[in-house]
């Protein structure tokens, strides 16, 4: 295997998308509601580009070509997408019903937000870490120097972060 490329600076899409959550979060903080919903709709729309990046291209590959990976079934990659989207889906219902609520009520509401949230960042740093050292790294195994070239470049998520 060449070094040229490699899946592992998919990662740096995840830091991106970690930054974009965070900016969701400070505006909870600043109890901006359209802000922390303007960011948490920039990071849903990321965040399911590079979704999709996997689900689409990459984990079909990887699944074709590995087997018996210790901590790598596809089943775990693509349940845990489904996880992450359900837990998205989730905040965006707990946002809308801030609205209209009195200053201390909305403080309580953000903190059990912000909990809930707390959940999901532990479940998607455990998810990032699984695609860091099992999916990526195989990926590179498993494929040929084209091939990497080729799917890296059908990338959208990756699009994205370049041109933040
Ligand atoms: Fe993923
Ligand atoms: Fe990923």
């Amino acid at each position: 295997m060449s070094n040229a490329e490699s899946f592992i600076k998919l990662s740096k899409v995840h830091e991106w998308l970690d930054e974009l959550f965070l900016a969701h979060q400070t505006a909870l903080l600043s109890l901006d509601l359209s802000e922390a919903e303007r960011c948490l709709d920039f990071y849903e729309t990321n965040l399911r580009l590079h979704i999709k990046d996997e689900d689409e291209w990459l984990i079909p590959t990887y699944g074709a070509r590995a087997s018996d990976i210790p901590g790598g079934a596809v089943e775990f990659f693509t349940g845990e997408h489904k996880k992450i989207l359900g837990f998205v889906a989730e905040f965006h219902e707990m946002l809308s019903q801030l609205r209209n609520q009195k200053k201390l009520q909305l403080k309580h509401a953000i903190i059990r937000l912000l909990d809930r949230e707390a959940m999901y960042k532990g479940l998607l740093g455990h998810h990032h870490a699984r695609e860091h050292n099992v999916l990526y790294p195989w990926l590179d195994w498993l494929t040929s120097e084209a091939e990497r070239e080729k799917l890296l470049a059908q990338c959208s998520s990756l699009e994205a972060y370049r041109s933040r």
